[in-house]
This record gives structure tokens, sequence and C-alpha cells, in this order.
């Protein structure tokens, strides 16, 4: 029988890639974003472009309503929807950083509780939550979005424990930096209207010119090899629970593997502040 997926943030990026990937490998697809008159994919039976706002429960609770209505269930949710923060802690407005959490932790939650008791009916089913490889080596100016990340990593490895028992996989995908237009530019914008104290602006200029740092080619993830390991993780049969992707992931989970005074080392040689 056709297998079911929803995947949360559909309308750009990482979203849009894995729905399509989803779709191109003959799954019934719920491409579901805030606005579903931005989906630029292609049309098919086998989709369902829906409304979901990760931060509105009523919408979320619709969403799986909508799914499991129009393809008689849903076996994986891929909590992909997500929002950047590129900022100094101490000028950011608390208002910013609960919207990250609300989004990037909250927002996972209430689609799990919205599809755990579909799968629980069904006898099973998988939960693919993306994070970062900032939840592994946390980035410079990314507190609150790396934290977030970090909660989301944490949530979904222990929630994996409690929710065996109902079949239900709880898998994580950790990608480093991939250029998606939309994760920068919206995280560009709201860098700029938080402005930060002047003590900050050479660790600012410091971390900015970093970025332009050129790695060698194909040492970044695609978006390709993004949607492909989520598909991965959708599908995998080995109980592997996290799949990171990227060199940059791999270099960091392999420093972070070091001892602590090894792992410090290598990190402030990397971001050290002045
Ligand atoms: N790009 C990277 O380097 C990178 C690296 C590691 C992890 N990630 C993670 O990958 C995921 C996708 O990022 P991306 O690079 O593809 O960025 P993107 O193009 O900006 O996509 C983010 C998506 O999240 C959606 N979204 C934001 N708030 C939402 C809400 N309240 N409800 C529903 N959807 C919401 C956006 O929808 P709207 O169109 O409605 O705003 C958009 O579709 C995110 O979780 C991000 O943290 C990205």
């Amino acid at each position: 029988m056709t297998q079911t997926v929803l995947v949360t943030g559909s309308s750009s990026g990482l979203g849009r890639r894995t729905a399509q990937k989803f779709l191109a490998e003959g799954w019934n697809v719920v491409a579901t974003m805030r606005d579903p008159a931005q989906w630029s994919g292609e049309q098919s039976d086998r989709l369902l472009v829906q409304a979901l706002d990760v931060r509105d429960e009523a919408s979320v609770t619709a969403a799986v309503a909508a799914a499991t209505e129009r393809f008689g269930g849903l076996d994986v949710v891929v909590n992909n929807a997500g929002m950047g923060l590129f900022s100094v802690f101490e000028a950011t407005p608390q208002t910013v950083i609960e919207e990250v959490f609300d989004t990037n932790v909250y927002g996972p939650m209430r689609l799990i509780r919205a599809a755990l008791p579909v799968f629980e009916r069904q006898g099973g089913g998988r939960i693919v939550n993306v994070t970062s490889s900032s939840a592994t080596v946390p980035n410079p100016m990314q507190a609150a979005y790396g934290a977030s990340k970090a909660a989301l990593t944490t949530f979904s490895e222990a929630l994996a424990y409690e929710v065996a028992g109902l079949n239900v996989q709880v898998k994580v995908v950790e990608p480093g930096f991939v250029a998606t237009t939309g994760f920068f530019a919206a995280t560009s914008k709201r860098f700029e209207s938080i402005p930060a104290p002047e003590a900050y602006l050479p660790f600012i200029q410091k971390q900015i010119a970093a970025f332009d740092v050129q790695p060698p080619a194909g040492y970044f993830a695609t978006e390709d090899d993004v949607a492909a390991t989520v598909l991965a993780a959708a599908t995998d049969q080995t109980g592997l629970s996290r799949f990171r992707v990227g060199g940059d992931t791999l270099d960091g989970a392999h420093a972070r593997r070091q001892s602590d005074a090894e792992y410090d080392a290598w990190r402030n040689t990397r971001f050290a502040a002045n």
C-alpha cells in the first residue's frame, strides 16, 4: 500500500525539496505550509497541499485530519518547518527567542501529539525531526537557535523510548549549512532588525567574515542531499536514530567525540571570539 508522509514548511528550501523527493518516490505527500498558495512544486493526485502553521494547534490538528481523510492514514511526519536566528543574545528581545522556540520546538511537539493517536490506531509510524548541526556544535550568534535545535534533538531521543512500544520510531536529521535562500533571507532580515550594542561589533565583523571562507566544492550538503537523507530516515531499517548530512556536520560530530579539552581547542580555533 502507498505510504503517506506529511512535511511541514514545504513552501521553500528543504521542506519543498523533501516533499518533491517523496512524491518522486511514489509516496502520498501532504505538503503543508502556512500559505498553501506558496506551493511551487508539481501537482499530483498523490499530493495534498495543506495549510499548517506549527504555532497554531488547531491548524496542526486540522492538517492531520485532512491527511488521514484524503489518504486513509499517515505513516511519517517530517518536522522540517523552522526559524533561524542570527543575532547577539543581549540585543535579542525575549519575544523573538520565544518565537524561535515556539516554531522549532513546540511546533514539532504539537504535530507529534496530533500524529501519535493516528500511528497508534494504525499500529505504528515514524517521526523525522530536522534539527541542525548547531545542536551538536553551537555556532556564535546563534545561541537561541542552537538551543532550540538541541532541545528538539534531546526531546527526540528521549521520546523514542516512550513510543517504541507503539511501534513508532523517532529519527533526527541533522544538516549543516545548506544554501537555501529562504532560510538565510529571513534570518538576515531578522539580524538587521536586531542591532547589537557597539561593544560587540568587532566580534560580529569577525563572525561575518568567517562566512566568506569558501570550503572545497561538495563540502556542504545540498537541498537534494538533505531530502535524500530525510527519505533514508523515513525508510531506515537499521534502527539508526541520527542522520547527519554535510561535511561540516560530520566534522563537527567528529570533533565533539574527542575529549572535552580537545573539543574546546578545536572550537576555540574555529570560533575564537577576539
Ligand atoms: N539551511 C540551512 O543551512 C539549515 C541547516 C540546518 C538545519 N536547517 C533547518 O532546516 C529546516 C528548513 O530550513 P530551510 O533552510 O529550508 O529554510 P526555509 O527555506 O526558510 O524554510 C523554512 C520553512 O519553515 C516554514 N515555517 C516557518 N515558520 C513556520 C510556521 N510557524 N509554521 C509552518 N511553517 C513555518 C517556512 O514557511 P513560510 O514560507 O510560511 O515562512 C519555510 O517553509 C529548518 O528547520 C531549519 O532550521 C536549515
